[in-house]
C-alpha cells in the first residue's frame, strides 16, 4: 500500500487498527428517516467520539463540519429507493475524482448478492474499485441485503458475499454480524466492519453485537440507526468507542450507561 492509501486508511482506523464508523447515509434511500431528520443537529454531539463516518456527498457539504478530521467514507451508489418494491436497482452515484474533491478516505458501494441486479452491482462495486485505484483511494464493500434478502444474515451467504468483496480488491467489507462470524472473519482477508441493521430491542443488545463482533475479529462497527434511533445517542456512542477500542464487556457498558446516564 503506498503513502497515500495508507494515510487514508489511517483517517478511517485509529491507532489500534480498529475504527468507530457512525453510519448516517441512510438518506440516500429512506430520505428523512426518524432520528436523522436533521444531520447536523442529529451528529453534532457524536461526531467528536467518531473515528470515521458513512455518509452521501450531499450531506457531508451541507452538514458536517469542515475541521472534522476523521475517516469521511462517502456513499458512492445508489438508484433505488424505498418508494420502490425493489430497492436492489443500484450503479455508481458518485466517480472517484469528486470523491477526491471531497477528500474522502474512501468510497463505500454496496452489491447486492442473490438479486437480479447482482451482476450490475458487482459491476459498480469493480468499476469504483478501478477507478478509485488511480487515486489510491480506498473502497469499501458493502454485503447489501435489501428488503427481501433479511433473512440472508447467516453465515454462508455472508461470508460469501464478504470473500467476493475481497477478491474484487475491496479494501474494507462492511457486513453484519451472523453466527458463526470468526469464519467469516478467517476466509476475509481484509478488514470488515459490522452494520447494525434496525433498531435492537435492548442497549445491551446493541453492546453484545458490539463485544462479539470485536471479539471475533472484526475492525470495528458501522453502526447508523442503533445509535442515533437511541433516546440516548452520545451515551451509546461514548460506550461503543469504549467496547470498540477498550474491549469493555456488555455488564461494564451496562454500567457505564448507569453512569453516565446520572
Ligand atoms: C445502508 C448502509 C447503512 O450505512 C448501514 O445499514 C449501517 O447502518 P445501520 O446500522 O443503521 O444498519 O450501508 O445500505
Amino acid at each position: 500500500m503506498n503513502w497515500g492509501k495508507e494515510n487514508k486508511m489511517n483517517r478511517i482506523f485509529a491507532k489500534d487498527g480498529r475504527t468507530v464508523m457512525l453510519a448516517i447515509d441512510h438518506g440516500y434511500f429512506m430520505g428523512p428517516v426518524t432520528g436523522m431528520e436533521n444531520p447536523a443537529e442529529a451528529t453534532k454531539k457524536l461526531i467528536p467520539h467518531v473515528d470515521s463516518l458513512m455518509l452521501s456527498p450531499g450531506i457531508l457539504n451541507s452538514s458536517i463540519p469542515t475541521n472534522f478530521n476523521g475517516g469521511v467514507v462517502l456513499r458512492s451508489s445508489g438508484g433505488s429507493s424505498i418508494s420502490q418494491p425493489d430497492i436492489t436497482d443500484e450503479l455508481l452515484t458518485l466517480e472517484a475524482k469528486e470523491a477526491i474533491k471531497l477528500n474522502a478516505s474512501a468510497m463505500a458501494v454496496s452489491f447486492y448478492l442473490g438479486t437480479k441486479h447482482e451482476h450490475q452491482t458487482i459491476k459498480a462495486l469493480t468499476k469504483a474499485i478501478n477507478t478509485a485505484s488511480d487515486f489510491d483511494l480506498p473502497v469499501l464493500a458493502v454485503t447489501a441485503v435489501g428488503k427481501a434478502l433479511e433473512d440472508k444474515r447467516e453465515l454462508k451467504f455472508l461470508s460469501l458475499a464478504s470473500r467476493i468483496a475481497a477478491e474484487f480488491g475491496a479494501d474494507i467489507v462492511k457486513t453484519y454480524y451472523c453466527d458463526g462470524f470468526e469464519k467469516l472473519i478467517n476466509a476475509v482477508p481484509k478488514p470488515v466492519v459490522v452494520a447494525g441493521g434496525p433498531k435492537l430491542d435492548s442497549n445491551r443488545a446493541v453492546f453484545e453485537l458490539v463485544y462479539n463482533s470485536m471479539q471475533k475479529g472484526a475492525a470495528g462497527v458501522d453502526l447508523g440507526r442503533n445509535v442515533w434511533k437511541n433516546n440516548d445517542p452520545e451515551i451509546m456512542i461514548k460506550i461503543i468507542k469504549e467496547i470498540v477500542h477498550n474491549n469493555i464487556t456488555p455488564d461494564q457498558a451496562e454500567e457505564m450507561f448507569r453512569d453516565l446516564k446520572k
